[in-house]
């Protein structure tokens, strides 16, 4: 999860952690599937290249790949966020896992199980179109417009999500929840205790 990641440590049961469904299962395979079939027709006879960021696209990309009745291939980079007093409008980030294949002349499309601010995705487009791909599009599952940032064109979007937190099918609260099979709105009254319990722990010596 965007900026508590990585920021607690302690262990909660799930019941403590998922509050209500947003998205069953049902409702994102259906959404796969109908992204599936829109990007199989608009891509059929081009070279397709299907990129995931790490990690929390990873679970999308896998199911939406099944979905698309073409030839394609898949790659995946990774990158780190400066958050707080370090990110500005410009997104600092840094690739800390490139892609294995050059992308000269293909096409392709990101997939993000959420956009923000965009800082992110903005970063990635400017670096990828520095390598002369054929072409490039955006596929989200999830787009939180609310609060965006950085100015850009996505042409594939699953849902329209507001401020909630959100959990599952590749959404983590540290690192946790990726695997359930819908997506859940976090218990904010239970993060908000576990963020007390570790500021009044006692402090290492
Ligand atoms: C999430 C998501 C995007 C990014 C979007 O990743 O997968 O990559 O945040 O946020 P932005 O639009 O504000 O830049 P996160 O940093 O939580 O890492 P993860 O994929 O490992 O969960």
């Amino acid at each position: 999860m965007e900026n508590l990641k990585n920021t607690l440590n302690s262990n909660l049961l799930k019941s403590e952690v998922l509050g209500k469904i947003l998205f069953p299962s049902s409702a994102i395979n259906d959404k796969v599937s109908e992204l599936g079939n829109r990007i199989t027709e608009d891509y059929s006879g081009r070279d397709l290249l299907l990129v995931s960021v790490l990690r929390g696209g990873v679970i999308f990309l896998t199911d939406l790949a099944r979905k698309i009745d073409i030839d394609l291939t898949i790659d995946f980079i990774s990158i780190s966020a400066y958050h707080g007093m370090h990110q500005n409008s410009t997104g600092i980030v840094k690739i800390t896992k490139d892609l294995e294949d050059s992308i000269e002349g293909k096409d392709l499309i990101i997939v993000e199980d959420i956009i923000d601010t965009g800082l992110t995705i903005s970063y990635l487009l400017r670096n990828l179109k520095s390598r002369n791909p054929g072409s490039i599009e955006i596929c989200t599952l999830l787009d939180r417009n609310v609060r965006r940032i950085a100015n850009i064109k996505i042409k594939y979007i699953g849902f329209s999500v507001g401020e909630e937190y959100l959990v599952g099918y590749g959404l983590d609260y540290k690192q946790k929840y990726r695997n359930l099979d819908s997506i859940y709105e976090l218990k904010l009254d239970t993060v908000k205790k576990d963020i007390e319990n570790i500021q009044n722990e006692p402090m290492e010596t």
